[in-house]
């Protein structure tokens, strides 16, 4: 804890954090906060009440550029309608911090200081200097150590942690911004994320989501310190990721499953893996215990393919094909038949045709996701990618992200309708902020509904109808799935129609209320 820097002014002062991006801006942003919240300061409810605001952006697209640009100027018109009335200061971090560092005094000069990835855990001394009289402060230098080590922080009592296990990326595909934004790859060890998630365990975190640009790359140049499993030190598809001999993330998930520490762990997450280096190995996790699976490892996985055609794949420097990628994927569902799929695509890359388009499709069909991300290619200056004419019109970028949306819906809205029936386990995440489900409800005579909203382990999202009047957020509970759209489930908790109870942690929670 940096108390050295604690005084009665910050022990007053409250802050405000404008997360973008991917989940590693969000777990930046939570650490952030748990780091402010050690110098005594407190969360406000909104920019206009926050005494330090601080933009986390993101810059792998330049439309998320221009949102955080957006928003910083909104940022700095409400300081000038407060005028000196509220001393307020402005910090820009995240990708954006990273890439703009100085150059973003020139766009934005009211802004007090710029920070970049690397550099979360300085906040307190940036802040100190800030408070003390400098301005246009910057650190955005990379951490020039070999080894990566940390401990996880979080901000209050929470259900779902997600823990960094390597940070950067090697991978370099020709139109990411992301190697120059969070560095080269290093990855922790496994017993120190294995001790770190023991102590979250102890905390009360339930769901872990193990955070990477490319968790096949994890353990990379980690000498594997204990005698391991002989199944667990092959890496049979895999080209980039760790040799034996190394460590590797399969090995991790085992090493986490297996701890007495974690056993009250209900669920291992993580995102994202890359399909080069996607191993056997990782596919065998996913069996049923009996089978030798990790039995906490949730069905589910993203697995980013970006498209279906083998020739703009090249181009993108993704160094796989699509062959291969269905191969991966029909194993993975013959092992586990239930696991929930989800992509990203680019559509509209320089040089993409119809066909190579209608090749993105077809795998849509193929594959069956449950969800896709996709986005419409956008340049980012310095990388491979921004050499080649951006020769894909933003009209035909704009209409095949449309279809490619809309053929992806009909896909999940028939993955989704063949859940309708079942019971399914969910980890309530918070209320719903769509609560049209409560007037149907009380259309039908059911006062005092409420409707929240949870994910399977499969990663489906569910809404649901609970008439306990207790806050179900954290809980895990079992929802009997009555509808479906092509975006996500609906149910009502079990309890109610008595077929089933609730989880053993609210069983113990419902007695000691
Ligand atoms: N490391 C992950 C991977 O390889 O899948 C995620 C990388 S990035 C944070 C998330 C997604 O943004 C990528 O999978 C890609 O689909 C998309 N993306 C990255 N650069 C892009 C660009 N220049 N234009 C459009 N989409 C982009
Ligand atoms: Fe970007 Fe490729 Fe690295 Fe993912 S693997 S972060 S898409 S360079
Ligand atoms: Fe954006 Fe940085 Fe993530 S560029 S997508 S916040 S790694």
């Amino acid at each position: 804890m940096n108390l050295f820097f604690l005084n009665m002014e910050q022990a007053k002062s409250t802050f405000y954090i404008k997360t973008f991006g991917c989940q590693m801006n969000v777990a930046d942003s939570e650490r952030m906060t748990a780091l402010l919240a050690e110098q005594g300061m407190a969360p406000a409810e909104g920019p206009g009440d926050a005494n330090l605001i601080i933009l986390n952006g993101c810059t792998v697209r330049e439309k998320a550029v221009h949102k955080a640009v957006s928003a910083l100027g909104e940022f700095e018109l409400q300081r000038k309608k407060q005028g000196q009335a509220k001393q307020r200061l402005i910090g820009v971090g995240g990708c954006v911090g990273q890439l703009d560092r100085e150059n973003l005094f020139k766009r934005a000069p009211y802004v007090d200081f710029v920070f970049g990835t690397d550099a979360i855990d300085q906040l307190p001394e940036i802040l100190h200097r800030v408070r003390h009289g400098e301005r246009h402060v910057v650190y955005a230098d990379f951490d020039s150590s070999m080894n990566y080590s940390t401990e996880t922080k979080v901000f209050g009592f929470k259900a779902q942690a997600f823990v960094n296990i390597m940070k950067g990326c090697d991978k370099f595909c020709t139109y990411c911004i992301v190697p120059f934004t969070r560095g080269r790859e290093k990855s922790r060890v496994i017993d120190e994320v294995v001790s770190d998630i023991a102590r979250l365990v102890a905390s009360g975190v339930r769901e872990v989501t193990l955070l990477g640009q490319n968790v096949n790359s994890f353990g990379k140049g980690n000498q594997n310190v204990r005698v391991r499993e002989p199944q667990d030190l092959h890496n049979i598809i895999g080209k980039v990721g760790p040799k034996t001999g190394e460590e590797n993330f399969p090995q991790l998930l085992r090493a986490i499953d297996s701890d007495p520490r974690c056993a009250a762990l209900r669920r291992i997450r993580f995102t994202s893996s890359h399909p080069l280096d996607f191993s056997e190995e990782l596919i065998d996790c996913y069996a049923s215990p009996e089978k030798g699976g990790v039995a906490r490892l949730s069905p589910h996985l993203h697995l980013p393919v970006q498209t279906g055609s083998d020739r703009v794949l090249q181009k993108m420097g993704r160094h796989h094909k699509i062959g291969a990628y269905i191969e991966q994927m029909d194993r993975l569902r013959e092992i586990s038949p239930d696991v929930g799929l989800s992509t990203d695509l680019i559509v509209g890359f320089p040089t993409e045709t119809e066909e190579d388009f209608e090749a993105t499709l077809a795998l849509l069909d193929r594959i069956q996701f449950d969800h896709i991300f996709a986005f419409a290619y956008s340049v980012r200056p310095g990388t491979r990618a921004a050499k080649i004419p951006d020769d894909v019109s933003a009209e035909i970028k704009n209409r095949r992200l449309n279809q490619v949306l809309q053929h992806q819906l009909k896909i999940a809205e028939r993955r989704y309708a063949a859940r309708v029936g079942r019971v399914m386990e969910l980890l309530v995440e918070g209320e719903a902020k769509n609560q049209n489900m409560v007037h149907r409800a009380q259309a039908e005579g059911l006062s005092g509904a409420r409707v929240w909203t949870g994910r399977t382990g499969c990663n489906r999202v569910v809404n649901f109808i609970s008439r306990v009047p207790r806050n179900l957020a954290g809980k895990f509970i079992s929802v009997k799935i009555t509808g479906s759209s092509g975006l996500s489930l609906q149910g009502e908790l079990v309890i109610d129609s008595g077929t089933l109870g609730f989880q053993e942690d609210f069983e113990r929670d419902e007695v000691s209320a």
